[in-house]
């Protein structure tokens, strides 16, 4: 009988984009958290109401990448929307929200000479 060898999978921390600008990189310990509580957090505008999944208020396109959803959402969505109240990013994440007033990173300048 052949032993396998135990398997480390390293996940790799997706990347959430607001229209193709780096936001933040996702923190797996914020799994406990939406991603809606996250661009809350980074003062990003976007609309709420129920917050599980019901009524579709934040309903969000989603330009490239995936979501996981942590809670089964009730609203319809279409192939390309996710609900941020009930997800979390499952690959890098790029939204078609503003970053207008969010919190963004600072874009560091490289020079080369
Ligand atoms: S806030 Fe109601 S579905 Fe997200």
């Amino acid at each position: 009988m052949k032993m396998s060898s135990p398997t480390l999978i390293f996940k790799k921390r997706p990347i959430v984009y607001l229209q193709g600008e780096p936001l933040l990189l996702w923190n797996w310990q914020q799994e406990q958290r939406t991603l809606l509580e996250i661009l809350e957090d980074k003062k990003v505008r976007i609309f709420s109401e129920c917050r599980s999944g019901f009524c579709g208020a934040c309903r969000t396109k989603i330009r490239s990448g995936s979501v996981r959803y942590v809670t089964e959402p009730l609203a319809a969505l279409a192939a390309d929307e996710c609900l941020p109240c009930c997800c979390v990013p499952n690959e890098d994440l790029d939204l078609e929200l503003s970053s207008d007033g969010a919190n963004m990173p600072p874009v560091y300048q490289h020079s080369y000479g």
